[in-house]
C-alpha cells in the first residue's frame, strides 16, 4: 500500500464470511469477490474474505447442511456473502438435513436477520425483459419488498405431523416485538425513498395479520412524513402485475414476502437480477454498519451448474448492498452498481436475459465487463 494512504482508511478492515453453497452458488459468488477485491483496492480498504461449507455441499462433507464451524465464521464475519443453497439430490433427506430447512433458515434465525431488503429494479436497459407491457412498466420500475424474515409460518410451533399421519401443522405466530422492529425498518426505507409504504397483510382473515395492521397504524404516528396504506396480499399480489408504479416500499410479513418477491422480481425481467440483503439490528460495535447476510434471490439453478452460463449480476448487485449496509462503504456499492448499469447499456446479456436470437455471455465474461467499469 503506499503511503498515500488516506488517513480514514484506518480501520476499514473488514472480514466478510463467503459461502459459495450449491449449484451455481460458487460460480456467482466467486464473480461477486473478484469484484469486491478490485473495490477494495480502489477505495484502499482491506478485506478478510473467510469460505466456509454450507448446504448440500457441507452435508457431503461433513455431514451436517450448517457446521458449527460455519456458523461461527459468521458470527465472527461484519457480513456474509452467500451463493445458493440446495439441490434435487438433497430433496429427499430430512427436514433437519435439506439445505434449506437445515441451513438456511437456521442461519437466518441464528444470526438474528430479522429484516429481508428486496429490491427489484427495472434497469432501462432491460425494460424488454420485463414480463409486463412496456406502458405498465413505464420508464422505470423501483420497489423495495422489505420482508420479516425470522418469525411468522416459517418457523411458529407446533409444527409437524400428526402420530396418526392423518394431518399436519404449521403455526403462523407474531410478537409485537417481532412486528414492531420490521415495520420500523420499513418506515425508515421509505423515508429514504418516495415516502410511500404499504403494508401488506391478510387482515380478512389472519389473527395474526390484524394484529399487525393495529400495530402498524399505531407506529405510523412515529412516521408523519410517510404516506401509509395497507393492502390485502392478494389484492397486492394482483396490483403488482396491474400497476407497479403504484408501490415505493412493501413491508411484509415472512411467507407473504417470499411470494411477492418473487413475483415482484419478474417485473425487471429476470430473476437473475435480484439482490438481496438480510439484515440483524443496527450494531456500532460490528464494522461501520449492520451485520447482514447478502444473496441473490435467484436459487442454486442445477440445471445450469457448473457451465459458466449464470447470471452473476445479482450477486455482484448484493456485495454492493453489503458494502452500503454493513461495511458503509457507500462510494464502492454506487460503483458497482454504476458498472452494472453500464455494461446492461452496453448490450452485455447472459442467457437468461438475452432476448431470442441475442448472442449472450458466459459468467466470467460478465465479470470482466463488471471490472473494466470500476
Ligand atoms: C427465499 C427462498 C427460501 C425462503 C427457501 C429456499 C427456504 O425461497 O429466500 O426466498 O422461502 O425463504
Ligand atoms: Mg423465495
Amino acid at each position: 500500500m503506499s503511503d498515500q494512504t488516506p488517513p480514514e482508511s484506518v480501520g476499514r478492515d473488514y472480514t466478510i464470511a463467503v459461502l459459495g453453497g450449491d449449484g451455481i452458488g460458487p460460480e456467482v459468488v466467486n464473480a461477486a469477490v473478484r469484484v469486491a477485491v478490485h473495490c477494495a483496492a480502489k477505495y484502499a480498504f482491506s478485506l478478510t474474505l473467510q469460505p466456509a461449507l454450507v448446504g448440500g455441499v457441507a452435508y457431503d462433507a461433513v455431514g451436517t447442511p450448517l457446521p458449527s464451524e460455519t456458523l461461527q465464521a459468521c458470527h465472527r464475519a461484519d457480513a456474509v456473502l452467500l451463493g445458493a443453497v440446495g439441490g434435487p439430490k438433497y430433496d429427499s433427506l430430512p427436514p433437519a438435513l435439506r439445505p434449506e430447512v437445515g441451513a438456511l433458515l437456521p442461519l437466518r434465525k441464528e444470526l438474528g436477520l430479522f429484516a429481508n431488503l428486496r429490491p427489484a429494479r427495472l434497469f432501462p436497459a432491460l425494460a424488454s425483459a420485463s414480463a409486463l407491457r412496456a406502458d405498465i412498466v413505464g420508464d422505470g420500475l423501483d420497489l423495495l419488498v422489505v420482508r420479516e424474515l425470522t418469525g411468522g409460518i416459517y418457523f411458529g410451533s407446533p409444527k409437524g405431523r400428526s402420530a396418526d399421519g392423518l394431518s399436519a401443522v404449521d403455526t403462523c405466530t407474531y410478537s409485537r416485538g417481532e412486528i414492531e422492529r420490521i415495520l420500523h425498518v420499513g418506515f425508515r426505507a421509505a423515508r429514504q425513498r418516495s415516502r410511500r409504504l404499504c403494508s401488506v397483510d391478510k387482515a380478512n382473515v389472519l389473527e395474526s395479520s390484524r394484529f399487525w395492521r393495529e400495530i402498524c397504524v399505531e407506529i405510523s404516528a412515529q412516521y408523519p412524513d410517510v404516506a401509509l396504506t395497507h393492502m390485502l396480499v392478494d389484492n397486492c399480489a394482483m396490483q403488482l402485475v396491474r400497476d407497479p408504479r403504484q408501490f415505493d416500499v412493501i413491508v411484509t410479513e415472512n411467507m407473504f414476502g417470499d411470494i411477492l418477491s418473487d413475483e415482484a422480481s419478474m417485473l425487471t425481467g429476470s430473476l437473475g437480477m435480484l439482490p438481496s440483503a438480510s439484515l440483524g439490528e443496527a450494531s456500532s460495535a460490528r464494522g461501520r454498519g449492520t451485520f447482514g447476510m447478502y444473496e441473490p434471490v435467484h436459487g442454486s439453478a442445477p440445471d445450469i451448474a457448473g457451465k459458466g452460463l449464470a447470471n452473476p449480476l445479482a450477486t455482484i448487485i448484493s456485495t454492493a448492498m453489503l458494502f452500503r449496509h454493513s461495511l458503509g462503504e457507500e462510494d464502492a456499492a454506487a460503483d458497482i452498481e454504476q458498472a452494472v448499469a453500464a455494461v446492461l447499456e452496453a448490450g452485455l446479456r447472459t442467457a437468461d436475459i438475452a432476448p431470442a436470437g441475442i448472442a449472450s455471455v458466459g459468467t466470467e465474461a460478465m465479470c470482466e465487463a463488471v471490472i473494466a467499469r470500476l
